[in-house]
């Protein structure tokens, strides 16, 4: 076993963690390594992965004694880990973002965080800047010849997806104007309309909000190229941090959420510290016609939400006249406020994430909603050729204990027909962070490896443990030359 397991009295009673060693991630990278080879400590690499897990998240979280406020403004941190016929390399880097070397100049915090994090010199230091740190940490993906780091609000960053050295803004071949905001949520198409797509969307909000919906070529004679662009236009403030696809549907959760922008403005709060659940109001699913799909250029949908708040969704599909879309509801918008340090939440206090199933009736235009678990969890997937049709099974991160909230310590493999479940314990010191699904060339929707960085409290520094996809086994656990902090998304890349 990886760690002693923890016994099956304590599911479900009190803490089973001890939060120091969950905060014990939060320090800054202080190395930025360049392929380096890895040695396993047990089992052994399967030969047929072949290709590049990366993953970004915050790597730089305090500057001259002052820490972030939310970790999500710690600037973004690419890691490399490359796979070939057995053997494992490992690079890391910073995204050299504008905010980043400038901040690195001046040995401290020169930009506001959106997520609340000050600049020093108090209020006339802070009210009235109203620039936006693009920190690059959100997501990672290759599209065509570039290595992106996303980061919502904001245009990607363009790295060599070998060497990961930082190129600059890319605007994608003219595809994006100057920072025009890029979701770090695109969704993979393995082949609805006969080839692979990416699709993915930018969303300017506002008192009505306009989403661009984008599709991208992936493979074929121009990888990367723009095939198909609509915008829609919707009442109300959007924050949409994520949606799904079927061939026919980009499926959005419209949040019921308002934003106050005056605490922004006078320097007292992080734009996203000013936003708060519309009282006795729900959210909407926003339906938008793919235009490579049979409702191509008409008018996009619209469906009351059940009530809750949703980052994430897992997958969607379309069955008869029903679109059915699985996401993670949280029964309010969970925020650090402005005098709270967030390495001492109280995670009881912190809404849990709850996997529900939303079935909407394009014609009699009802809404049923199902709980697919009580068990708390995060960063969920689906075995990546399923996305968009559906899926038996799926895998993500999820707190040990059943019911409540805590920190991400176990990886769930649920049957998404019996909801029979399957769970990965990493141990009391250990924590998971978003497991990536590799499929293998089988028929089997769950043959493949699960790919997770876990953060060794004993160790304090970073693994990497592969799990086999089908029974959560473990395959290879690789203990990292590298402390990586609780991280955001990434993807698998094969050769
Ligand atoms: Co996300």
């Amino acid at each position: 076993m990886y760690q002693p397991a923890l016994t099956s009295t304590s599911i479900g009673a009190s803490d089973d963690f001890d939060k120091k060693d969950w905060a014990s991630a939060y320090e800054n990278v202080e190395q930025e390594l360049s392929n380096v080879e890895l040695k396993v400590s047990t089992g052994e690499i399967p030969k047929n992965l072949s290709g590049i897990l990366y993953k970004n998240g915050p790597g730089k979280l305090e500057r001259d004694g002052q820490w972030v406020h939310h970790p999500f403004d710690g600037d973004g941190m690419i890691t490399a880990i490359r796979f070939d016929n057995g053997i494992v390399h490992l690079s890391n880097s910073f995204v050299k973002t504008k905010a980043w070397q400038e901040e690195e100049k001046a040995k401290k915090f020169i930009y506001r965080g959106v997520f609340g994090t000050q600049k020093a010199g108090g209020f006339f230091a802070n009210a009235f800047d109203l620039r936006l740190k693009n920190i690059a940490n959100t997501n990672v993906i290759k599209l065509g010849d570039e290595l992106l780091a996303l980061w919502e609000a904001a245009s990607p960053y363009s790295l060599d997806p070998l060497t990961l050295e930082t190129n600059g803004i890319s605007n994608l071949n003219g595809v994006l104007k100057k920072d025009e905001p890029f979701s770090a949520h695109p969704r993979f198409d393995s082949g609805h309309h006969g080839v692979s797509r990416m699709v993915t969307f930018g969303v300017n909000a506002g008192p009505k909000s306009t989403i661009r919906l984008m599709e991208f070529a992936l493979d074929g004679e121009k990888p990367g190229t723009l095939i198909k662009d609509r915008k829609d236009t919707f009442n109300g403030f959007a924050f949409l941090h994520d949606f799904v696809i079927t061939p026919n549907w980009a499926i959005f959760l419209q949040n019921a959420i308002d934003f106050n922008p005056l605490p922004f403005i006078t320097g007292q709060k992080g734009a996203a510290q000013c936003l708060s659940s519309k009282k006795n109001s729900k959210g909407k699913f926003l339906l938008i016609p793919r235009d490579s799909g049979k409702f191509a250029k008409e008018p996009p949908r619209i469906f009351e939400a059940p009530e809750g708040f949703v980052f994430h969704h897992l997958n969607a599909w379309e069955e008869n006249s029903d679109v059915v879309v699985e996401s993670i509801f949280y029964w309010d918008f969970p925020s650090i406020k402005p005098n709270e340090d967030f390495k001492e939440i109280d995670f009881n206090q912190i809404p849990e994430g709850i996997l529900k199933r939303s079935r909407i009736n394009l014609t009699s235009k009802k809404v049923s909603t199902k709980v697919l678990s009580k068990q708390c969890c995060e960063f969920g997937m689906v075995n990546p050729k399923c996305i968009g049709i559906e899926a038996k099974y799926a895998w993500m991160a999820c707190t040990h204990k059943k019911i409540g909230n805590a920190p991400l310590q176990s990886i769930k493999k649920i049957n998404l027909d019996s909801l029979e479940e399957r769970i990965w314990n990493a141990g009391p010191k250990s924590f998971v962070s978003e497991p990536i699904m590799v499929p293998i060339n089988s028929a089997s929707e769950d043959d493949g490896w699960v790919l997770v960085l876990v953060w060794n409290g004993e160790r304090l520094s970073s693994d990497l443990v592969i799990l086999n996809a089908n029974d959560l086994s473990e395959k290879a656990i690789i203990e990292l030359p590298l402390a990586i902090p609780h991280g955001l998304h990434g993807n698998w890349v094969d050769n």
